[in-house]
């Protein structure tokens, strides 16, 4: 009997056993169908092993050849922010999710808004030291955003090598928050660079899209106090303070004593946090913060890091780093804004905002826009203020100038992480910005030309 029952007890450990190591694997498991195309490591300093950790998805649907089809490359903010947290919890195939009953439960799920449907889309840990991405050592960090771009320079023309079909692809540059400067920093790079490369060896850069984005810091930190006073967030008592605040930063930007001006934004932020009590400033309706944690979760499970090819499976992924946002602590309130004047009389321009940001949101943006130097700029600032409709619903507002060099657009229903919120609007976003297509086009302006005559015949 004792033997019987031992047996029992075993037959009992063997079926606990089958379930756990079940268990396991479809909890854990990195399934195939969301495995990135490639993905690995694009060197940007051979000789001291630094390099641009990357994920790429092909187009899941082109309708284009694939020698044609558009190329996005997303360069997360911070600075500091891993790009895994675009791929994974905003814009990318596949997104994080845990279920209600157990946050440690992680699962992939599909998402309907992805923004490789119809385009090649990048991943980069950006700069070396971010994410996946490896800095041989602190000194190779990034302090400005010339060695930014030169690294993502060498970055994105290693990708483009690795695959004739990248060859010739029109490129895109997106991204959100303070990648406000480094899409404007490796954009200005690239174009300056291809004036001295032979036509083959180009870059074909198309375009820049920059959600939510911090570019020129003297004007933007001018407008938190008016901003959250009109919200109704502050009383007028608060407003002088948090004015104040903001002026001290300012003052100290003008003096050009760049540590003391990134550690005065720090207050302003804090003074603000402190005053409305939000659970995130990046979307006043939340009640709670972005659950990017479950990100970081996720890609430091085994499993997961084997199947991305993160080269050393002991790395600690951070959603953040500490590190890479100390080095570039003296850059954080340099102006980048002469570069987009740059950009957007050669290459076309997209901005984008969540309403509910109160962070890096509308206002701050509309208070920079205005003040460029590019000879678009009143035609833009005159342009209409469009309603802009995904299947037939509200989605935002859209003024563009009339040849598009220039785009902005406000996003209803979201905050800072935008495609988290509103997957399927900023996908037919960016698809409709790319492509041309409605609103987005050039065609209604052109077809108005015989009656209206403030424009260009
Ligand atoms: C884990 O999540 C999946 C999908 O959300 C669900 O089907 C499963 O029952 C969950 N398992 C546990 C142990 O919570
Ligand atoms: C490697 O890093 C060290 C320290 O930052 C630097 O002095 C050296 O020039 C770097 N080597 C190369 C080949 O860039
Ligand atoms: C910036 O201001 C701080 C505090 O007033 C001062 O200690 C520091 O020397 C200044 N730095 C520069 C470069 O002016
Ligand atoms: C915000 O509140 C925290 C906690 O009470 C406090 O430590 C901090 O000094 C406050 N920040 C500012 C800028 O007043
Ligand atoms: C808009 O961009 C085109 C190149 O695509 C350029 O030729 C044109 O001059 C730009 N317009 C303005 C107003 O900058
Ligand atoms: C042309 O302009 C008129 C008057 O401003 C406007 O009502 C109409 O919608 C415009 N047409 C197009 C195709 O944009």
């Amino acid at each position: 009997m004792a033997g019987d029952s031992a047996a029992k007890t075993c037959f009992f450990f063997f079926i606990i056993f089958l379930f756990l190591f079940h268990h396991t694997k479809s909890t854990l498991f990195f399934p195939k169908e969301a495995l990135p195309t490639k993905s690995g490591y694009l060197p940007v300093n051979p000789a001291n092993d630094s390099a641009i950790f990357y994920t790429f998805y092909e187009a899941q649907t082109p309708t284009s050849p694939l020698p044609e089809t558009p190329l996005l490359i997303w360069l997360q903010g911070g600075p500091g922010c891993s790009s895994m947290v675009g791929n994974f919890f905003e814009l990318g195939p596949w997104r994080v999710s845990s279920s209600a009953q157990n946050i440690e439960n992680l699962s992939l799920e599909p998402n309907p808004g992805s923004w490789n449907r119809l385009f090649g889309l990048l991943f980069l840990d950006n700069p070396i030291g971010t994410g996946f991405s490896v800095a041989s050592n602190p000194q190779e960090i990034p302090r400005d955003q010339i060695s930014v771009a030169k690294h993502l320079f060498i970055a994105i023309t290693k990708f483009i090598s690795l695959d004739p079909l990248f060859k010739n692809r029109p490129i895109y540059i997106t991204g959100e928050s303070y990648a406000g400067k480094y899409i404007p920093a490796i954009g200005y790079y690239i174009l300056k660079k291809n004036t001295q490369l032979a036509d083959s060896e180009r870059v074909n850069l198309r375009g820049v899209a920059i959600g939510d984005g911090f570019t020129d810091p003297e004007t933007q930190d001018a407008t938190h106090a008016d901003n959250a006073y009109y919200l109704g967030l502050i009383n007028e008592k608060q407003k002088k303070e948090l004015e104040e605040a903001q002026l001290e930063a300012i003052k100290l930007i003008k003096i050009g004593n760049w540590s003391e001006a990134t550690n005065a934004r720090s207050k302003v932020m804090n003074l603000l946090e402190n005053m409305t009590g939000l659970a995130t400033l990046y979307d006043f309706t939340k009640t709670k913060p972005y659950q990017t944690s479950l990100v970081t979760k996720f890609v430091n499970m085994k499993d997961s890091k084997r199947a991305l090819g993160v080269f050393d499976e002991s790395m600690e992924f951070e959603h953040c780093s500490g590190i890479v946002k100390a080095a570039m602590h003296e850059d954080m309130m340099k102006s980048v804004k002469y570069m987009v004047e740059f950009l957007v009389s050669k290459i076309r321009v997209l901005l984008y905002q969540g309403l509910y940001d109160v962070r890096i949101g509308v206002v701050s943006n509309e208070a920079w826009v205005k003040t460029m130097k590019w000879e678009g700029i009143e035609k833009f600032l005159m342009a209409d203020r469009k309603l802009w409709r995904v299947n037939g619903e509200l989605a935002g507002y859209l003024q563009k100038s009339w040849e598009g060099n220039l785009t902005n657009v406000v996003v209803l229903g979201g905050g800072h992480l935008l495609p988290a919120d509103q997957a399927l609007n900023s996908q037919a976003m960016i698809e409709d910005w790319v492509l041309e297509n409605g609103l987005f086009g050039r065609v209604p302006e052109i077809m108005n030309l015989s009656t209206d005559f403030s424009e260009p015949m």
